[in-house]
């Protein structure tokens, strides 16, 4: 953690210095082919990232913003907070570098495990300039696959929860028996535009450049939605359609609203529409004074029948896509380099720079150009970002390719947030080998990436901190 801590720190500062000081210059990254290549940092200037898509009427705008103020809204015990959580909004998690986005420089689940005197520890995997993390237990004690959330924090103790006793799961005992594993939140910048691929694009992307792919041993596989273990190690049935799910870092969702409906109630303990029973419940602490889980449509203007988790896909759907630097950091040039190199090194067989919509209901959301760098296809990444846990089809060792838009200023990466070092991200795909049968598939694109002159894989950092 100390020394997550410090990289981020030197990378705000470096950040700062690329935003305000070398656009438009290009720099020295061809000048010394010889001095050693490293991530420029979080890209200044404004948040690229947070406006509706464009094109939407007003009544979709209405919908935009009305679903923003709920998704930015802090819920508290009347609401339906709890009995556990990891946090009170959705826009707490997802702030960065604008509502929708992922971990804020602060993380806010410091602050909220002693809100209104509640009495929780904050786990040893949780700091301040941390990212904002949620665990996953991989084995239950009888050593049958877990892969469930365990909320972090619970109500007790609050003063707008009186009489309520419930113990935190002990991390502690958890962590030593290696059972915990993390995860970060992912943006929904262009969340809408995902959501409008369709599947046969995705299959037809999937099949394109085939020899390349299968002379570097890249494979990967759609998460296809079939009954039970849909959204959790648990045995559901949501979504049972038979069709390519894509949110989540094991496209382990089919749908925003499916996303949200989840979250309302996983990441914040709010029963919903969707997901009707309390995760914990424990009779002290039952609250909720507004049912969420019915829809109260009764002479009311269709703004406010619409549920709280429709609200939340609308923002969702109508966010716009990150808006990238033509020139920062690095310069044009640099950025131009970097994108070829992206392409010829391999990376782009699983980061397909552009997918598109189809034939969308909603206008500014029809046959356009999706720039998210994923084939929205998991891929078996090797023992050393294995997590053990099963999602739908994907397995242990697989993850959805990580959307890349928006990189260039994000402060974590990886499903765990292990790393703020671009390299060190890059570095963390190549695992395993033929020989014991957990090779990542990743392998040779990274030998491909580690043969570049330092100069080159400087224009792929700047390129890809331009996103
Ligand atoms: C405690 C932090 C936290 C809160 C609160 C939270 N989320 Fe998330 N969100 C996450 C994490 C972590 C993921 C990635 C989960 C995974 O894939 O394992 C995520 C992923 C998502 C995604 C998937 C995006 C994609 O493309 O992968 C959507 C949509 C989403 N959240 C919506 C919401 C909504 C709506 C709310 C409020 C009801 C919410 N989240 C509240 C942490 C949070
Ligand atoms: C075999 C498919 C594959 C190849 C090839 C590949 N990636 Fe990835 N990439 C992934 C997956 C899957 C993840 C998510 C892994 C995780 O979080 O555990 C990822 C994550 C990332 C991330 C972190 C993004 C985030 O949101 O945290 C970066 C940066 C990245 N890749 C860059 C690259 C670059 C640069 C190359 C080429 C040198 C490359 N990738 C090649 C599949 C691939």
């Amino acid at each position: 953690m100390k020394k997550l801590d410090l990289q981020l720190s030197t990378l705000a500062i470096v950040g700062f210095f690329v935003g305000c000081s070398v656009s438009n210059v290009d720099t020295p990254s061809s000048a010394d082919p010889s001095s050693a290549a490293r991530d420029p940092g979080v890209r200044g200037g404004a948040a690229g990232a947070g406006a509706p898509i464009a094109g939407l009427t007003k009544t979709e705008l209405a919908f935009f913003s009305a679903g923003k103020d709920d998704f930015a809204e802090e819920e508290e015990v009347a609401d339906g907070l709890g009995p556990t959580m990891n946090l009170g909004s959705c826009g707490g998690c997802h702030l960065h570098p604008a509502l929708g986005g992922t971990s804020p420089p602060v993380n806010p689940q410091i602050a909220f495990a002693n809100k209104k005197g509640a009495a929780n520890t904050v786990p040893s995997f949780i700091t301040l300039n941390g990212p904002v993390r949620e665990a996953r237990f991989v084995r239950n004690p009888d050593g049958t696959p877990d892969g469930g959330v365990h909320d972090l924090f619970t109500i007790a103790g609050r003063a707008d929860a009186p009489g309520c006793k419930l113990a935190q799961p002990d991390f502690g005992q958890e962590l030593a028996r290696r059972n915990v594993i993390f995860r970060i939140p992912t943006p929904v910048f262009g969340a809408g535009l995902i959501e409008q691929i369709p599947d046969k694009m995705i299959l037809a992307n999937q099949a394109n450049d085939a020899p390349m792919k299968r002379s570097l041993r890249i494979h990967g596989r759609p998460n296809i939605v079939l009954a039970g273990h849909t959204i959790s190690g648990q045995a559901n049935n949501n979504g049972n359609d038979g069709t390519v799910a894509r949110f989540g870092w094991k496209a382990q969702n089919k749908s925003l609203l499916l996303f949200s409906g989840e979250a309302y109630n996983v990441e914040m303990g709010i029963t919903n529409e969707l997901f009707q029973t309390e995760r914990d419940e424990t009779p002290t602490c039952q609250f909720d004074t507004v049912p969420n889980d019915v829809t109260k449509t009764d002479g009311k203007p269709p703004l406010d029948a619409i549920s709280a988790i429709e609200k939340f896909a609308f923002f969702a759907r109508f966010l716009a896509a990150p808006t990238p630097s033509l020139d920062t950091p690095g310069g044009a040039a640099s950025i131009a380099r970097g994108r070829n190199l992206f392409s010829s090194t391999g990376c782009a067989l699983c980061h397909t720079p552009t997918l598109n919509t189809g034939n969308a209901a909603v206008a500014a959301l029809r046959n356009q150009a999706v720039n998210l760098f994923s084939d929205l296809l998991v891929h078996d990444m090797g023992p050393g970002l294995a997590d053990g846990v099963t999602q739908g089809q994907a397995g242990p060792r697989e993850f959805r390719t990580a959307p890349l838009w928006g990189l260039g200023q994000r402060l974590f990466f990886l499903h765990d947030g292990r790393t703020s070092d671009l390299l060190e991200a890059i570095r963390a795909h190549k695992s395993g080998s033929a020989f014991t049968g957990d090779a990542s598939e990743a392998n040779a694109v990274i030998e491909n990436f580690n043969h570049l002159r330092e100069n080159q894989k400087q224009d792929v950092l700047n390129f890809l901190r331009s996103l």
